[in-house]
């Protein structure tokens, strides 16, 4: 019962537009200042706090710089030691009240506002500011994660890719590149890591097949991820088609067997969607090679040979075992 009974007073007092005084000095505290004024004479007491919160009903909405919380506390508990003095100097209640409320006025203007958070992402630590309408420290309202940015590039050409920002970060935050191969996406589980350091910038040189996809830059300090950057790259494959034609030209010659057919649609088309083939050696590599299928099939005509004969050799042995065993 006493509980929701000071739940009720606390909400009808919050609810009142005199948020810093609120946040700032306590129920006995302003009790006490209103016992120096008025001592026992009860009647006027109902009356003497609100008369002090409409006159700090101004600094309703104040926020201030997160770092300036110590000097707002301060203001205010000179407030309080101030009106004091003026009780026992005998200064009339009404005017002692305006007089603090000028003097906390002059004295918050003296305070620095909190820079205002950069759209469109970040943790921006420096725009963190206090709030008196809520008694509480509000962080911007941005994600960490930036939306994707497409970057368009030929094959051969020099990317740069930039992870810096336009808020402060702290000196000593580190970079993390990621790599995801082909996709546009900004699903932080789907990349690996490509270096970790304190360079803001990427240089991609020349661009390759290969680089298709996204990268991503994360900032850490100390606090966490700071923000993470997105970018698409997509790479126009010059050599692609040239090298496609060729390796067609190449099929036509060599006539080769049905194996090849298969390999080649492999590289060619399932390479480039299949993220599960992760393990294949890059289209790069591949195509680095003009006769990169014709070595293939050796290898595997070799390797079927051998494995023919071997085992055309263990059907012998047991056949001859089992026929002997049979006579004896
Ligand atoms: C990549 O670029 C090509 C042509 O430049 C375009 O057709 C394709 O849609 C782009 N891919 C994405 C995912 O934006
Ligand atoms: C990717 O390859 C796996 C087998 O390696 C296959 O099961 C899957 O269907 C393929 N996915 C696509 C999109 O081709």
């Amino acid at each position: 019962m006493l509980t929701i009974h000071f739940l009720l007073l606390w909400l009808a007092f919050s609810a009142q537009a005199t948020a810093c005084l609120l946040c700032f000095t306590t129920q006995r505290k302003r009790a006490r200042v209103c016992q120096h004024f008025f001592g026992h004479r009860v009647s006027q007491h109902g009356n003497c706090q609100p008369i002090m919160e409409r006159a700090f009903a101004r600094f309703a909405k104040t926020q201030v710089d997160a770092s300036e919380i110590e000097k707002l506390k301060d203001i205010f508990g000179r407030m309080i030691f101030s009106l004091e003095e003026k009780s026992m100097a005998k200064v009339p209640y009404p005017l002692a009240v305006k007089e603090a409320e000028k003097q906390v006025e002059k004295e918050m203007a003296q305070l620095k506002a909190a820079p205002a958070c950069i759209p469109p992402c970040g943790f921006q630590k420096e725009a963190r500011q206090y709030r008196c309408s809520s008694c509480t420290m509000v962080d911007c309202s941005l994600p960490i994660d930036c939306p994707i940015q497409d970057v368009h590039k030929s094959e051969g050409d020099v990317t740069l890719l930039s992870c810096g920002v336009k808020f402060e970060i702290p000196e000593d935050a580190t970079f993390r590149w990621k790599f995801v191969k082909e996709i546009r996406t900004n699903k932080v589980f789907l990349f690996q890591d490509l270096n970790f350091g304190f360079n803001p910038s990427l240089l991609i040189r020349p661009t390759l097949g290969s680089h298709h996809g996204t990268f991503a830059c994360q900032i850490a300090g100390e606090d966490g991820v700071l923000v993470r950057k997105f970018f698409y790259l997509n790479v126009t494959e010059k050599r692609l088609h040239l090298e496609k034609e060729l390796q067609e030209m190449f099929k036509a010659i060599l006539n080769p067997p049905p194996m090849v057919e298969v390999a080649g649609e492999t590289w060619g088309e399932e390479v480039q969607t299949n993220l599960t083939e992760s393990e294949m050696p890059s289209l790069e590599e591949i195509l680095s090679g003009p006769d990169f299928l014709h070595k293939k099939v050796v290898v595997f005509l070799i390797v079927g040979i051998a494995m023919l004969s071997t085992l055309a050799t263990m059907i012998a042995m047991t056949i001859y075992r089992w026929a002997t065993d049979i006579k004896l």
